[in-house]
């Protein structure tokens, strides 16, 4: 029997994974701040809207509001959605607002929350992002792995397939990047660079189990009314394939030794 897969709502990325994210992964998706993660997440929700999967949103990074905005701005009608019991955003704002709020940033009252509005929206398959699932463990990074693991464990069980941010930084890698990375069937990293003065955005699957994906790494755009493209493959630049300074200089002295031996 073949693979279930689930688009990720951007058709030129379902290509890269030979149709989409197996029903049923957990998948984490990574870069630094503005590289496109929240982007992509409004995307395969909005995509499981339109299918008439169940989805949850959970967001702890920003407000329901400003998630409902920026979906807005790509064309998506998260309202609609709310209004017509297919999607639920909770979030993680604090202090009492309604029903679908988070009271702490505690694992058990994640899950617990979104078991409430898996079955508030009721059976059958579903969509769950948590964006970010980092910030659940910000002051206690050494838990990130056992925390991951938990999540995926209790959460295949609803049939859920799970998009989690990861935020990572270099700086401060640590706390960021691990934890979610081993436990998650597939890793999509965003990446970014300033050339020329612009800024540039970046896409790879870095990991997808199951799946002979794309190894490509491809610059991306997120234009409004559109939301994430992918604009063209990324070349190898001479950096990329050129032998470190070293090794050159060496190969350099060897060949002018070999000259001045030629009588
Ligand atoms: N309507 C729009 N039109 C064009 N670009 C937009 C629009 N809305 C947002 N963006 C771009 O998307 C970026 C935000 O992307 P996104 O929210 O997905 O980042 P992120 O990876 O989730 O970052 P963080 O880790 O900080 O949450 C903005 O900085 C902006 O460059
Ligand atoms: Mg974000």
């Amino acid at each position: 029997m073949g693979i279930k897969r689930l688009s990720t709502g951007v058709p030129e990325l379902d290509a890269m994974l030979e149709g989409g994210i197996p029903k049923g992964f957990t998948i984490a998706v990574t870069g630094e701040p503005g590289t496109g993660k929240t982007i992509l997440c409004i995307h395969f929700i909005a995509k499981g809207v339109r299918e008439g999967d169940k989805c949850i949103y959970v967001t702890t990074e920003e407000s329901r509001e400003s998630i409902i905005t920026q979906a807005e701005q790509f064309g998506f009608s998260f309202s609609e959605g709310i209004a017509n019991k297919k999607l639920i955003i909770i979030d993680a704002l604090m202090g009492v607002r309604d029903e679908w709020s988070l009271q702490s940033l505690e694992m058990e009252e994640l899950i617990n929350k979104v078991i409430e509005a898996k079955k508030s929206l009721g059976y059958g398959e579903a969509r769950l992002v948590i964006d970010s699932l980092s910030a659940f463990w910000l002051d206690k990074p050494a838990m990130a792995r056992r925390y991951s693991y938990f999540v995926k464990k209790v959460l295949s069980k609803w049939d859920f397939t799970v998009m989690a941010t990861s935020q990572y930084a270099i700086t401060t890698s640590e706390a960021f990047g691990w934890g979610v990375e081993h436990i998650a069937d597939g890793i999509i990293r965003f990446r970014r660079s300033v050339r020329d003065g612009v800024l540039k955005r970046y896409i790879l699957i870095e990991k997808m189990r199951q799946t002979n994906h794309s190894l490509q790494m491809y610059e991306i755009a997120i234009l409004s009314g559109k939301g994430l493209t992918i604009v063209k493959p990324v070349e190898m630049r001479k950096e990329d394939i050129s032998l470190p300074r070293h090794v050159m200089e060496r190969i350099h002295r060897s060949s002018e030794r070999k000259e001045a031996e030629i009588p």
